[in-house]
């Protein structure tokens, strides 16, 4: 038998050299994005203006299952990879469950998440076309971070759109940006046309990932020598992460072990689409069947509640539509403190399997989640980013079951990063001001009304 350590660290030598590209294995794809100006399917060169030719070409590349990591990316991953898979052994006995509850920590770098992951890879195709800057939008923060940081690494100037409530609940977030040489920005802004618009419409907004993408799209276009970079929803952000998936794979087959539940936590799906990957590849060859399971808040229930139509990725309605499943690029969501699953919309890859059902979702609510987080901490003394404690909420209710039932469950989530940046929603949960607002019906109707008309192919 092989003894199970707290953490296993792989060797530098066996991070993956190659990511897996889910699309070359499922039966049907997702549905094509299409190009709003001609309601025709997006070619590459369609994408041009806005992504860099690598990642255009990465996002409409169906076939291609293995993709190389150039060795530029290999180099800068090493300085933080390959991430532990770290055995709860102290939250399993803390819940008294027979099931065994393993994690993939990807919060040891100082983004403090799993978006590094794929800013080193934008960031470099960026800089190897000649770039001359990039823009982005950033919610939690952690991506604008993580974005700061691989821009920096490359030298390349970035323009990061952050969301005006985290802006504000985040301040230090902004500072971290800014050791990387970032320009922060609260969107709306007035510095772009779009922001102005938003701003005149609701002058008291505090803002949605929507909006500051729209305003990061604008700018990039209309600088010379400037792309646009987004940290999750699309196809080419799940192939980068998918090093998440491989490297826990890899891990679990040293312990001989494999996951029958794999949890994730669900803002646009990339951490998520990345930690299933390998194993999503087992359930569609057919070489095993874990259950799958999305989870995602109760104030911005995309999976759970949404439609499954095309839609704006942004709030301006200037992006390619995706179809995914979608609250509508005009819903706004409460000022839920998990500033990364505060997006209308979720990865085209992942709503296309959800709807073939591969994959479950659940959604759960704030306080509900800060009680796990707070009981993760104590018992794995590493204190959670609220967004990954929706997937710590999730496998304890696994973990739960599984001790009713008598039955032992191996379970896998992915700890996305730490929330040391949240303290002031740790403080409203310690303090027994959080609110556990969910939509009504209603209010997703309002959404729903923004959806565009696109007669289907
Ligand atoms: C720590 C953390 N986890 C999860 C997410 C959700 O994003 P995604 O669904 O793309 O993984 C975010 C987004 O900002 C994040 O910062």
């Amino acid at each position: 038998m092989v003894k199970i350590p707290h953490r296993l660290y792989l060797n530098e030598d066996e991070m993956p050299k190659q990511w897996y590209n889910m699309r070359a294995d499922m039966k049907e794809l997702p549905a094509p994005m299409m190009n709003p100006a001609t309601m025709q399917p997006a070619t590459e060169e369609d994408l041009y203006p806005v992504f860099c030719k690598k990642l255009a070409h990465q996002e409409l590349d169906n076939e291609t299952r293995y993709v190389d990591i150039p060795d530029e990316v290999l180099e800068m991953y090493k300085i933080y990879r390959p991430s532990p898979l770290i055995r709860a052994f102290n939250l399993e006995k803390a819940l008294d469950t027979p099931a065994k509850i393993y994690y993939k920590f990807e919060g040891n770098n100082t983004s403090g998440s799993h978006k590094l992951n794929s800013a080193i890879a934008q960031a470099y195709y960026a800089k190897d076309q000649g770039l001359k800057g990039l823009t982005t939008e950033t919610g939690a923060g952690q991506w604008g971070t993580a974005l700061a940081e691989a821009c920096s690494y490359f030298g390349l100037p970035l323009t990061v759109f952050m969301v005006k409530v985290s802006y504000q609940q985040k301040p230090f977030r902004k500072a971290v940006m800014q050791t990387f040489d970032a320009d922060v920005i609260a969107s709306p802004s007035n510095t772009t046309e779009i922001g102005r618009k938003i701003l005149a419409e609701n002058p008291n907004t505090s803002g949605s990932l929507g909006c500051a993408i729209s305003e990061a799209v604008e700018k990039a276009v209309s600088t010379e020598g400037y792309r646009y970079v987004l940290g999750s929803v699309l196809n080419q952000v799940l192939l980068h992460q998918s090093i998440i998936g491989l490297e826990s794979k890899l891990a679990m087959e040293k312990l001989d072990e494999y996951p029958d539940v794999v949890i994730g936590c669900a803002g646009g799906g990339s951490n998520l689409g990345g930690l299933i990957a390998p194993f999503m590849q087992d359930k569609l060859t057919g070489k095993a069947d874990p259950r799958i399971v999305a989870v995602e808040p109760a104030s911005c229930p995309s999976f759970t509640r949404g439609k499954y139509a095309y839609d704006f990725c942004d709030t301006g309605k200037i992006t390619p539509m995706a179809k995914m499943y979608t609250l509508g690029s005009g819903f706004i969501p409460s000022a839920n403190h998990a500033g990364g699953l505060r997006y209308h919309g979720m990865s085209p890859i992942l709503s296309k399997l959800y709807h073939d059902k591969y994959m479950e979702a659940v959604s759960v609510e704030q306080s509900k989640v800060f009680e796990a987080a707070v009981l993760f901490a104590k018992k794995e003394t590493i204190l959670p980013a609220p967004e990954s404690a929706h997937a710590i909420r999730a496998a304890i209710d696994e973990a739960l079951r599984c001790k009713e039932a008598g039955e032992q469950k191996t379970i896998l989530f992915g700890l996305t990063g730490t929330g040391y940046f949240d303290m002031t929603a740790y403080e409203s949960y310690h303090d027994g001001k959080m609110n556990d607002y969910i939509p009504t019906d209603e209010e997703l109707q309002k959404g729903f009304d923004s959806l565009p008309e696109v007669p289907e192919k």
